[in-house]
């Protein structure tokens, strides 16, 4: 479903994207990990269209998305949904209104369908006493499992969640990580997760990615991850300060 094939990715002089390749099937799952500033948003943002690379392909469901015209991509990105790293709600917005907005835009379906869908998963994750609050009063992981209704909602074919459950407690963690295997299993979705919550990583990945400084240095499944004897996975997995990482302090 989704084939990434070397990507360079520069921010004026800085490169931060080095020859990334990554692909994930359809109907399944792959969790990105590695340190602050690796990379790993900027890589969901490349494959919901948001930035453009300098070179590679990027394949969604075998179109290269780097090649297609305004148009067409559009047409495609309501394949993808993303739940973004730091919420981006409308501020303007009630918690209803937030949820609401993707079906009111891109679909014709009614006032009455639109209100059954969104409180299904307003209630799925337990956020349904605040469908009249403003985001402005809700708490950080509120906000959080907001944005994710808000792209559930849409049922999109390739769901990308960046940071899904930082910050959330461990039941928190527990029902967005059912969600996120309830796309999966019921709705076919195929979802692309940064996350370092190892309870996230073990519950949801097929397979596991290690981005260190814009490459891919790792690939293969949770248990190939802890059994792995790459110096750069030892060190993150252990969290150790000495190592081939260069840690702050
Ligand atoms: N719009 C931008 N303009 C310039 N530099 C950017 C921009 N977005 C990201 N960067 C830089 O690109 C690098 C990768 O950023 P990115 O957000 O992908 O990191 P990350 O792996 O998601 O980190 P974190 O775990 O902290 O979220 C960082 O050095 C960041 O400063
Ligand atoms: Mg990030």
């Amino acid at each position: 479903m989704i084939k990434i094939e070397n990507l360079n990715l520069s921010f004026g002089t800085r490169h931060i994207l080095k020859d990334v390749n990554l692909n994930c099937d359809r109907g399944k799952t792959l969790v990105i990990i590695g340190t602050s500033g690796a990379g790993k948003s900027t890589i969901l943002k490349c494959i919901c269209g948001l930035l453009k690379p300098q070179s590679g392909a990027i394949w969604l469901d075998g179109q290269n998305i780097l090649k297609l015209n305004k148009k067409e991509l559009n047409k495609i990105r309501h394949k993808t949904g993303m739940v973004f790293q730091y919420s981006a709600l409308f501020d303007y917005l009630t918690v209803f209104d937030n949820v609401a907005f993707g079906l009111r835009k891109n679909t014709k379906k009614s006032e009455e369908e639109i209100e059954k869908i969104c409180m299904e998963k307003l209630t799925l994750l337990n956020l349904s006493h605040t469908r009249n609050s403003y985001p402005d009063e809700l708490s950080g992981g509120m906000k959080k499992r907001v944005a994710l209704a808000r792209t559930l909602v849409l049922e999109p074919e390739v769901i990308l969640y960046d940071e899904p459950t930082s910050g959330l407690d461990p039941i928190t963690t527990g029902a967005t990580n059912n969600l996120i295997n309830f796309g999966k299993n019921h709705l076919n979705m195929t979802s692309v997760v940064v996350s370092h919550d190892l309870m996230t990583i073990n519950n949801v990945a097929d397979n596991v990615a290690f981005i260190h400084d814009g490459r891919i240095i790792f690939f293969g499944t949770y248990k190939e991850l802890k059994e792995s004897d790459n110096p750069y996975v030892v060190q993150f997995m252990h969290g150790y300060t000495e190592g081939p990482i260069k840690t702050i302090g």
